[in-house]
């Protein structure tokens, strides 16, 4: 039966959904899509053969496709759906503009496409997680012109004198993620495919990790936080546990990001001053880190037993589980010392999925559990049951990913250094490389068993914003 909630008359009226939907379901499309061309390159590790000769199907394509889908499209999408819901209902306001609210869907999701047909051709900058060429930069710099104007201007139009502290988190991605993107992006256009970096050498380096740590620190955790100050405490029905600890570590997080870049090139040509300099702010992040980390767990205090029976919170909950182990583990990494094990072994790759999957995917999927039966009108998603059993399938298939990477990573680490008495590699790259493959089924099995996941949830959101198949009739779902 169609819900009032369905009809474009009700939700607008108050609120501009209908973007925050749209962006809430491509999350899920995208979380599909970009998940799926991981599983591939991660079996590609394994068996290097599966592209079949074909060049746009090669790992080394394919690469820059999964991060670009999964950090930008899928982590992207979610952070657009929940800013605009959050902004609107925190400010008591609609968007500023819906026009300029849509046109920053459809030139994201143009942005994407562009992405996905360019990057297997193999036309890309060459510098992580900025590989769009000239064009496609200039589009997204539009783009998120639009979204700034957006999202501030609906905050200056706000009914309420406060700005809800996730506000903060969303204001401070946005401004920062369009000054990396512009500055990181700099370059001499010489066809409409190809440019170069105006940068060389070690300055082009550090400028890129500079841009890449903030992406982590800005896109993947400050924008994600501003996610969590919102669902986590509405769907455990608490006030958030400490409100002066929310505004003491976002001054202190945003603050100390900025100089932890140069742990990306320990060992390098960067002047040894810039590399200490990396490692000691990196180590003192530990502290804000934990601190919005212990400000989310601790809001569930006195509801501790809603989480025997609501998977979404669980999902909410181990996502900052596994936030406060990866700012365990990535300060630790910081170290040169240490850094001097990890670098450029698996153990990276372990640490970036317990920060990609465990934080940032669990917190995106246990939002959008929240908010999408909100935004068709239902009172909860179509089967509490799938959701508990994507949790789990999810969490071991993370679990799975990350141990592995964990264990393999330290073990090259130790197989490349090891010398025999007449100091000689004891192992060849070859022998440490056969050494992995087992751990490369055990990632592979993570991957697949986490995106199975996502087809849980893409099956279960379909049954919600169905009409026909609604197991409530419109519910008044309180507009605030
Ligand atoms: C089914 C889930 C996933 C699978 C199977 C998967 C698999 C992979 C593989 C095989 C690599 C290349 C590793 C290497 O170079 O040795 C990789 C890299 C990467 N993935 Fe994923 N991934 C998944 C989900 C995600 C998600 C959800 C995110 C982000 C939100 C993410 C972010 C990244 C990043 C940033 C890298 C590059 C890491 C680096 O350069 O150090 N992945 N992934
Ligand atoms: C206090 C917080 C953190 C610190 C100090 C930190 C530190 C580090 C260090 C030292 C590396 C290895 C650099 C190398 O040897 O090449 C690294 C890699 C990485 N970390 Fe973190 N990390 C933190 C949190 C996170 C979180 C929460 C995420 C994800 C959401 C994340 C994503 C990544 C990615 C994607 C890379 C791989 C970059 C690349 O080489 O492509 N980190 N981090």
């Amino acid at each position: 039966m169609p819900s009032a909630y369905d009809s474009a008359a009700n939700v607008p009226a108050v609120y501009n959904d209908i973007v925050v939907r749209r962006f809430a379901i491509m999350t899920v499309i995208w979380g599909i899509v970009g998940m799926t061309v991981g599983v591939v390159i991660a079996a590609e590790l394994i068996w290097p053969d599966l592209n079949m000769g074909v060049s746009w199907l090669s790992y080394g394509r394919l690469r820059p496709l999964h991060t670009n889908a999964v950090i930008f499209a899928f982590g992207g999408s979610g952070l657009f759906a929940a800013s605009y819901y959050v902004v609107q209902r925190t400010s008591h306001v609609r968007l500023i503009s819906d026009r300029v609210a849509n046109f920053t869907f459809w030139g994201w999701q143009l942005v994407i496409v562009l992405a996905t047909i360019t990057l297997p051709l193999g036309i890309t900058q060459g510098k992580e997680y900025a590989e769009l060429e000239w064009p496609i930069d200039l589009l997204i710099t539009i783009v998120w012109v639009a979204y700034a104007y957006v999202f501030f201007g609906t905050l200056a139009i706000r009914k309420i004198k406060h700005i809800y502290v996730a506000n903060w988190f969303f204001a401070a991605y946005i401004i920062t993620v369009a000054v990396l993107h512009v500055v990181n992006n700099l370059a001499i256009p010489v066809s409409l495919t190809k440019s170069y970096p105006i940068y060389a050498g070690v300055v082009d380096a550090m400028v890129e990790w500079w841009y890449g740590h903030n992406a982590v620190g800005f896109f993947l955790t400050a924008a994600f936080l501003g996610m969590m100050y919102y669902f986590v405490p509405k769907q455990a029905g608490r006030p958030i546990y400490s409100y002066r600890l929310s505004i003491v570590h976002f001054w202190a997080l945003i603050s100390i990001y900025m100089w932890a870049g140069p742990h990306h090139l320990h060992y390098s040509t960067l002047p040894d001053w810039a590399q200490s300099l990396g490692m000691v702010f990196s180590v003192i992040l530990l502290a804000p880190s934990w601190g919005g980390m212990i400000n989310g767990i601790m809001t569930l205090s006195g509801a501790w037993d809603k989480l025997r029976t609501d998977p979404i919170l669980k999902f909410l909950i181990v996502s900052l589980s596994f936030y406060g182990m990866a700012t365990f583990e990535g300060p630790m990494m910081a170290i040169k010392t240490v850094n001097a094990l990890s670098h450029n072994t698996d153990w990276t790759i372990g640490h970036v999925h317990s920060g990609a999957l465990g934080w940032v995917a669990f917190m995106t999927i246990g939002s959008l559990y929240s908010l999408i039966p909100r935004l068709y009108g239902r009172r909860e998603m179509w089967s509490t049951r799938l959701i508990e059993w994507h949790f789990w399938i999810s969490t071991v298939g993370v679990v799975l990913y990350v141990t592995s990477m964990w264990i393999a990573g330290v073990m090259q680490g130790l197989m490349w250094r090891a010398t025999n008495p007449d100091g000689t590699l004891t192992y060849t790259f070859v022998e440490a490389l056969k050494a992995t493959y087992p751990y490369y089924m055990v990632r592979l099995t993570g991957g697949v068993l986490f995106l199975g996941g996502m087809f849980l949830m893409l099956f279960n959101v379909v049954k919600t914003v169905n009409p026909a198949e609604s197991r409530d009739t419109a519910v008044a779902v309180p507009a605030i």
